[in-house]
Order: C-alpha cells, then structure tokens, then sequence
C-alpha cells in the first residue's frame, strides 16, 4: 500500500527521519519502577516508541521479578505473551548462560553473539511476535551490547536505494526457515513468508528477518540478493542509523521487535548476565502505527 501512495509516504518518510534518535541516550526514561510508573513516565516511554519503535527505560527501584516484568508489559497493552519452548510456565524467559539441556542448544542462553534478527522470525504466521521486553537484572563483567534498528528506518533505506527491493521482501515466499528438528523428531515445521508485511487491522509495518548464514533459505533471484545485501551493509554501517548500547542492572528495552543484536559477552564467577525477556502477541498500546 506505502509503495503505491507516494505522497504520503514522503510525508511520513519526512517525519520518521526527522524525529528518528541519533543516539541510545534519547531513548532513555527514568521511571520509579516496573510496578510503579507514573503517568509522565509511560508518556515518555510512548513518545520514544512513536520515535522508534522502542524505549529503554531505566529503574531507580531495581526490584524487578517475572510478574513485574508482565504488569509492565501490561502498562503497554502486552499481555498476549508467548509461552515459548524455553520459557518459564508464565511466558517470561530467564536469559542467563546455561549448560545443557534444552536452553544449552540456543544461543540466547550462551554467551556466543547473536547476529542481527527480530525475535520469532520462525514463527508461523499465527504466531507472529509484535513486541519484545528485555529487562536486566545484571550485565555481563564484559561484552553484551545491543545494537538495534527500528525496522521502519530499515524499510526508509531499502526503498530510496530501490523500491523494487521492498516488493523482493513482501514476497510471500522471499524467506523460509527450515523445519526444527532434534533427536526426539520435529519441534517445528519449515515456516515460508515475507520480510516485510502489514498488519491487517492497523496497516503498521511488520518485519521478520534473520542474518544467520545457517538454515535460512532466501528466494533465489537478484533482487532479493541486493535487497539482503543493502539491509546488510546498513546493519554494518557504523555511521549510520543503527543504535548501541549495554543494558545495565534495571535497565530494560520495550520495543515493537525491532532488528537487534547482541556481541558475546564474558561472564564470570561474581557477575553473571542475566536478563529477563517477554514477548508478546500485541504491538504497543498508545505508539502510532503506520498506515
Ligand atoms: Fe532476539
């Protein structure tokens, strides 16, 4: 629909790019605590996920456990969570080094990189994951950056390099994540379908995408390879729009699964990173949705 209104997508291009942060730091809000926000500060918070799609907040009361971590998300309309295969029983993930087990076979529970994703990209199409919480309760005594991108940004780019490249990812069958298999059989069947996609009620933007070189398979054509190859090289761009930054104890990220990764990090005996993550069905309550 954007690619077919090319005056109002100028207008809104306008907009985005005008208010987009130029660094972390303008997306951070002091709030008291994850059970006691204050109107102001959940204002706040809105007002920088209108920005970018996400908030980092930081807490004065670091007192945070997983049924905080929900009625925070909850502030915010999350409350749809996805009881994934290595959460808790209420949703809520511990991200903490693990040896071992079912956990030991992802990366989110080692201290290995992860490579630049939107969260459930995996996921089926009724099951698509619209907003992430990250919450730390304490960082690594080394490594753990984050680096993220709002994917309205990443779609700005793609289309003024190329418009053709944003129709090689709106293709229903641009990418496909092979079926998940273990020792004891199939935990997921293959999952086929766009980068880029709009939700049918709001028209807001949608975007699952993974840079993994393993078990991803690419629609084979030339316009998604350049199309991959230019999310690349903004993904990689130092100077460019992508964020950084290494959540300390209390600090969180509330985001509509926006891109992010994360560099390894080095645990050791006194400091061990560990960081709660919810995700949920729902987007942000209150954050304007593009249409
Ligand atoms: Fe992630």
């Amino acid at each position: 629909m954007l690619l077919t209104d090319t005056a109002g997508y100028r207008e809104w291009r306008a907009v985005k790019l005008d208010s987009y942060p130029n660094s972390a730091a303008e997306l951070v809000t002091d709030i008291d605590g994850l059970t006691h926000l204050i109107p102001q500060q959940k204002e706040e918070i809105l007002a920088c996920c209108n920005r970018a799609n996400m908030a980092i907040y930081s807490c004065r009361d670091r007192q945070a456990n997983r049924a905080a971590i929900r009625t925070f998300a909850g502030s915010f309309g999350l409350s749809r969570i996805d009881h994934h295969l290595c959460a808790t029983d209420d949703g809520v993930s511990e991200l903490t080094v693990t040896d071992g087990g079912l956990r030991g076979d992802y990366v989110p529970y080692s201290s290995r990189s992860l490579s630049w994703h939107t969260d459930g990209y995996y996921n089926d199409p009724s099951r698509r994951l619209q907003a992430v919480v990250l919450h730390c309760v304490l960082d690594a005594a080394a490594g753990g950056r984050n680096a993220v991108l709002d994917p309205e940004i990443a779609y700005i780019h793609l289309r003024d390099a190329n418009p053709d490249y944003i129709a090689a990812f709106e293709h229903p069958e641009c990418m496909q994540i092979p079926a998940n298999n273990n020792a004891a059989g199939e935990i997921r069947a293959a999952v086929t379908g766009p980068v880029f996609w709009y939700d049918a009620v709001s028209g807001a933007l949608r975007m699952r995408y993974s840079a993994r070189k393993k078990n991803i398979r690419w629609r084979n054509n030339a316009l998604t390879k350049a199309a991959r190859a230019c999310l690349t090289d903004l993904l990689g761009d130092e100077d460019g729009p992508v964020l950084r930054f290494t959540l300390k104890p209390g600090q969180g990220l509330i985001s509509n699964n926006v891109l992010h990764d994360r560099t390894a990090f080095v645990d050791t005996t006194e400091r061990k990173r560990f960081v709660y993550r919810a995700r949920f069905f729902d987007s942000i309550s209150g954050c304007e949705e593009l249409s």
